[in-house]
């Protein structure tokens, strides 16, 4: 059978969100194989004509490595199999938080997974809230970078300025508070001053804001090991804030972190299926809202040759 248009092809990372992509766009993922070797070594096979299509490979990169890997394999078939054009669809980048030298004799991650994405053939890059937007300076090839803000704009539409105020849980955090703050209505911002003495380890020095008798939403966008939002929960709570909301990209929820978040002073937890989770999350006040919309209409549109910026809302 003759391939064109747009091929649908995911790795075991994102095959909940590719499926939904899949439905929204109404086109069919491709056929692959996507095992393991009885050694553990990834095994990949596209088992239909790709020959001259627009090639979509669906993939977050959250550990285990095995989940780069994975894309990194299907995008080397897909070339090889003549696809006309491969993007990678990367809903949550991964390795994307070291993203410069700030202490002697550290790797600039980031860039290396730019260079091991261009090195295998991908043409571009459409991915969600990058942990730094200059992270797209590390590819030769396009990168659109796409944000969640739609998506929780809708969720979050009525809340009230006169009572609500959003958080920014560190200083990175501002500029998507903002946005995000400006597009619920102009609600109020306020800022946590943290410090990270040691990775994964979170302390908040100042408050800066008035939190004091409101209601607050500290957006984030990643949640890892719970640490940030726990601590920034904890002294919201203790300056006087009557209720909390959480958003967050992209929830990893390592270690223990639904165990921390279930426990801290938080009454809904809000994130996207950026990332899946193979175990059932077991937090009654956790919201999922899907990304795959927004990423059917990207995709949608970079095959259309049209513009995506209008998706930046
Ligand atoms: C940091 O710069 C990020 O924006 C997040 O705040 C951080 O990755 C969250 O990590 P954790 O949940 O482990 O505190």
């Amino acid at each position: 059978m003759k391939a064109k248009g747009i091929t649908l092809i995911h790795g075991n990372a994102s095959s909940k969100l590719a499926q939904g992509i899949s439905r929204y766009l109404n086109i069919p993922i491709v056929d692959t194989l996507v095992s393991r070797f009885k050694d553990g070594e990834i095994r990949v096979q596209i088992k239909e004509n790709i020959r001259g299509s627009d090639v979509f490979i669906i993939q977050s990169t959250n550990p285990p490595a095995d989940n780069l890997l994975e894309l990194l394999l299907l995008a080397d078939a897909a070339k090889r199999a003549s696809a006309k054009r491969i993007t990678a669809v990367i809903p949550y980048f991964g390795y994307a938080r070291q993203d410069r030298k700030d202490q002697p004799r550290v790797p600039i991650s980031a860039k290396v997974m730019a260079d091991l994405l261009q090195v295998v053939g991908i043409n571009r890059v459409l991915t969600l809230d990058l942990h730094a937007d200059q992270i797209q300076g590390f590819f030769d090839i396009p990168v659109d970078n796409l944000f969640v803000t739609p998506v929780m704009k809708e969720y979050f539409i009525d809340l009230d300025p006169s009572v609500w105020t959003v958080v920014a849980p560190d200083v990175g955090a501002t500029k998507r508070a903002r946005a995000i703050a400006r597009k619920l209505g102009n609600l109020p911002l306020a800022l946590i001053d943290k410090r990270r003495p040691e990775p994964n380890v979170a302390e908040v020095l100042h408050v800066i804001g008035n939190v004091q008798g409101r209601k607050l939403l500290i957006l984030d966008d990643i949640i890892d090991t719970g640490n940030t939002i726990q601590v920034a929960a904890d002294k919201l709570k203790a300056l006087g804030a009557l209720e909390i909301k959480v958003a967050a990209a992209h929830a990893l929820f390592s270690d223990n972190a639904v165990e921390k978040l279930c426990n801290a002073p938080i009454d809904e937890i809000v994130i996207t299926d950026s990332i899946e989770h193979k175990q059932t999350l077991n937090m009654k006040k956790l919201k999922i809202l899907s990304v795959a919309p927004l990423l059917a209409k990207a995709i949608k549109r970079i095959h259309d040759e049209e513009s995506v910026s209008e998706l930046f809302i």
